[in-house]
């Protein structure tokens, strides 16, 4: 690769600790694998205040976090599927970032669940990456059941998700590559 692409990831939990944050972490690996630079925003250690908050419009967490999305080339979503869409997290994460950060940029889409399947979240999450000017492609991956969903090296037990996800992966790095030209 010529120039080296920045790879964003936004995770739906203040934990990275968590699911969505292990999920994040796989990803950007592979991402990295491929060539890429790759960071993820911690809302653990720099929470974004609600958008609209008292004092949010000069909260140093909301300049440095459009920064970075504004120096990323794409965006990997990781959301917890919370009452059948994403979590107030990954929402409030989104309503910060405008076209101006994001337009033209890829974005790839990754959902946790407590129990069965669903492409909530995930839909949901591509209209906020549409309404900010994203390109989001069309591979996408929700995990269910996710109490259960990893070994205890912290890798996904089902290889067909793994391959999925590993796609998503690939189809985020070419397709920013693509765009680029
Ligand atoms: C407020 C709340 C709502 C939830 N709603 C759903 C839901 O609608 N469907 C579902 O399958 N799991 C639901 N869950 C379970 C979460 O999706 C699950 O705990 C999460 O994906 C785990 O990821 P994490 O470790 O990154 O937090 C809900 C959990 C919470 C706390």
């Amino acid at each position: 690769m010529d120039d080296e692409i920045l790879v964003m990831g936004i995770c739906g939990t203040y934990d990275l600790d968590s699911a969505n944050g292990r999920m994040l972490e796989i990803m950007l690996e592979q991402c990295s694998n491929l060539g890429a630079a790759t960071i993820v925003w911690d809302h653990g250690s720099k929470p974004l205040p609600l958008v609209g908050a008292d004092g949010c419009w000069d909260d140093p967490n909301v300049k440095e976090f459009q920064e970075l999305a504004t120096k990323a080339d794409a965006f990997i979503l990781s959301s917890p599927e919370y009452h059948g869409t994403m979590s107030g997290v990954m929402k409030n994460s989104l309503d910060w970032l405008y076209s101006k950060h994001t337009s033209g940029k890829v974005f790839g889409l990754v959902s946790t669940l407590g129990g069965q399947p669903s492409n909530n979240t995930l839909n949901h999450m591509r209209i906020a990456a549409r309404w900010i000017h994203g390109w989001v492609i069309p591979e996408q991956a929700a995990i269910p059941h996710i109490k259960n969903a990893f070994d205890e090296n912290g890798n996904l037990k089902d290889a067909s998700l793994n391959e999925r996800v590993s796609s998503i992966s690939t189809s985020l790095v070419e397709s920013t590559i693509k765009l680029r030209r």
